[in-house]
């Protein structure tokens, strides 16, 4: 009933032409995830590194750590955002993280990467990339609850106003929580902190679930997520 309800909104937002980052439960998304970051780490030890935002969408939550004083750079595979981005001043590129990761981009220390996992159809190269060229990643992505390592594809609608903050390339995914630790310890992050928290809990995402191991990706109207700090102490 909730999934119905929530559905009538949309529409309505897309017959007044909306663009999706700017709908009330985007805004709840961003300032929650936001909050329980924030909520668990010391910004202060990051102080003077360089950020590169990927699936920036507008870039909202590059902002904020802009608006904290750090050097960022934002970066979404549609030039359409990109295009909004600079037009507010923001240094944003266009990125493809299914094409190449995060690869051929120098000088970042730190990657927020919020919300866009799981719309890859490629995940293993951008966490790989991310391991090579980041000593900091902060991951969020919507998860299944298996039990095992396990990666599922799914086909997602990449055009028109549905798609505007879905898989570029129509293929995303749903990996398990083993899935994704596993895969960033391999790419060498070796201080993996799982720090979800129903502080982050928004209408449709929730952080607060136990697993069945079944490999469900939600409860209701509410996608199961994850949010981490994986960190890389060791150097290259
Ligand atoms: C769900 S939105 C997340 C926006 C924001 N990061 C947040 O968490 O609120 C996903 C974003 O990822 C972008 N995206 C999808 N596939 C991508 C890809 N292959 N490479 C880069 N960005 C992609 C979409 O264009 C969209 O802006």
């Amino acid at each position: 009933m909730r999934r119905i309800f929530f559905n009538l909104k949309h529409i309505f937002d897309f017959l007044r032409g909306r663009p999706v980052f700017e709908l009330p439960y985007y805004r709840e998304a961003e300032l929650s995830r936001l909050m329980n970051l924030f909520a668990h780490v010391d910004l202060d030890a990051w102080r003077g590194m360089r950020i590169l935002e990927v699936g920036a969408g507008l870039g909202h939550l590059g902002d904020v750590f802009a608006q904290l004083g750090f050097d960022v750079t934002s970066s979404d595979g549609r030039p359409e955002h990109v295009e909004r981005m600079k037009a507010r001043g923001r240094d944003a590129i266009v990125l493809d993280l299914d094409e190449q990761g995060v690869e051929g981009l120098e000088g970042y220390d730190v990657i927020l990467a919020f919300g866009v996992l799981y719309h890859l159809g490629n995940p293993e190269r951008f966490l790989e990339s991310c391991g090579q060229h980041a000593k900091v990643l902060l991951l969020e992505s919507a998860v299944s609850d298996a039990a095992e390592p396990k990666l599922d594809m799914v086909k997602e609608i990449a055009a028109g106003w549905r798609g505007q903050d879905q898989a570029l390339n129509e293929i995303g995914c749903r990996p398990s929580v083993s899935w994704v630790e596993a895969t960033c310890r391999r790419a060498g992050f070796d201080r993996i902190r799982d720090i979800s928290n129903p502080i982050a809990d928004w209408e449709i995402g929730t952080f607060d679930w136990s697993p069945t191991g079944h490999g469900e990706t939600r409860s209701g109207a509410k996608n199961y997520r994850r949010m981490w700090v994986m960190e890389r102490t060791t150097p290259e």
